[in-house]
């Protein structure tokens, strides 16, 4: 437990967790042999994520380039939800091998929208790849390509991830306790 900005957080995945897992799933990747790759980061939450994901990959000797998309997703119905593109990506991705990197799949809308967007522009592949996996929140069929972890129905924070802009900073995945 530590506190920060007067709360207290409960540390689920400790920094050492992380970067063994970054390493496995960099690994992974890497087995594959992706050529001409494009890792695609879904801002905001998976802006730290990304930056020790492409590095991993540098150490596996995959060179990727990377592009940035960000996306907002209204409505929590089973049904409707709509996910909107806020900021697009800069450049051309038809004939790309695609790998999208979020920090946490749940409902699966933001994550398909972005496959399917992906798909729909011509890239030739659109894996997922996913720091934290919330499977009890799935709502429509999705599975990521690469998780790091199984996530326990919590709202986490850190590495990334924030409640209302803040803790995002946090070297770690946590959940606010008090
Ligand atoms: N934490 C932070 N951001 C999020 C979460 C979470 O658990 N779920 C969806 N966005
Ligand atoms: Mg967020």
């Amino acid at each position: 437990m530590i506190r920060v900005r007067g709360k207290t957080i409960e540390t689920l995945f400790s920094e050492e967790d992380i970067a063994r897992e970054i390493e496995r799933m960099a690994a992974e990747i890497a087995a594959h042999k992706p050529e001409n790759l494009l890792v695609v980061a879904v801002l905001k939450g998976s802006f730290i994520f990304a930056a020790d994901l492409i590095r991993a990959l540098h150490r596996h000797h995959v060179a990727p380039e990377m592009e940035f998309i960000q996306l907002s997703s209204y409505g929590t119905g089973t049904v409707g939800g709509d996910v909107r593109i806020v900021r697009d990506l800069d450049g051309q991705i038809a004939g790309r091998k695609v790998l999208i990197v979020d920090d946490i799949l749940e409902s699966g809308r933001t994550l398909k929208f972005a496959r399917d967007l992906m798909l729909s522009r011509g890239a030739t592949g659109a894996e997922i790849a996913v720091l934290l996996d919330k499977r009890m929140r799935r709502v429509i069929e999705l599975e990521a390509d690469y998780v790091g972890f199984d996530c326990p129905d919590h709202f986490v924070v850190g590495y990334g991830m924030d409640v209302a802009h803040t803790f995002r900073e946090l070297p770690f995945v946590g959940r606010v306790v008090s």
